[in-house]
């Protein structure tokens, strides 16, 4: 039996998203669960090229059994298009065994993401994540306004989920607003996952 975690399933290009991650990560564990940071393979319009087995840096690809085992789900992506990217999309494609035996019935589940402009399709991009986790059967947690940096932000941080704005060439580190919103929307997904964990 593996201890309780959540997983913090993410695809990031540039590493944007992947900071966004992490704090998600820091939050999660603040609600007293453990993490599990894991990321998806590239996918290539090439059909020859073939993924390192172990990605050069950042977290670990994600298995079946971290979805399977798991007892609450982060899921983020840059934002491509207004939509999530390709590899996130693929990789979730795969997913049909875990949605014929229902293994993410009912884990609470967020998302997040990382968009180069202010207006260019933050909230469509977590809408579209969604959706797929609402097949799964998952509890959607957003953001609620009770998190005071939703008022204030002049960047990321949206009720759907947190966001940061990278800038066009990635200038922007993700600022003091867009961390504490991670951070808040990880305590919130571990303290769901804790007490709907105990309801199962
Ligand atoms: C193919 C492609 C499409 C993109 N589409 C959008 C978009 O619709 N809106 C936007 O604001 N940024 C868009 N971007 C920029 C990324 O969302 C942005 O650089 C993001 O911060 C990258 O995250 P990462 O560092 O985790 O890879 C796009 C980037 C690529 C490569």
């Amino acid at each position: 039996m593996t201890d309780p975690f959540v997983l913090v399933l993410y695809y990031s290009r540039h590493g944007a998203t992947r900071t966004l991650a992490r704090h998600i990560a820091r939050g999660v564990e603040e609600a007293g669960i453990a993490a599990r940071l894991r990321t998806v393979p590239p996918v290539s319009t090439t059909c020859e090229a073939i993924d390192p087995a172990v990605p050069d840096d950042g977290a670990p690809y994600v298995s079946e059994a971290d979805l399977s085992q798991c007892c609450g789900l982060a899921l983020g992506s840059p934002t491509r298009f207004g939509n999530m990217a390709a590899p996130m999309k693929y990789f979730i494609d795969g997913t049909s065994s875990l949605w014929v035996s229902g293994a993410l019935i009912d884990k609470p589940a967020c998302v997040f993401s990382s968009s180069a402009s202010l207006h260019g399709g933050q909230e469509t991009t977590l809408l579209s994540m969604m959706l797929p986790l609402l097949h799964h059967g998952c509890v959607i947690a957003g953001l609620p306004y009770s998190e005071q940096g939703l008022h204030t932000t002049s960047k990321g941080g949206t009720p759907y989920g947190a966001t940061h704005v990278s800038g066009r060439d990635g200038e922007h580190p993700v600022d003091k607003i867009e961390l504490e919103l991670c951070h808040a929307q990880g305590r919130r997904l571990g303290e769901l996952a804790l007490r709907l964990r105990r309801e199962r």
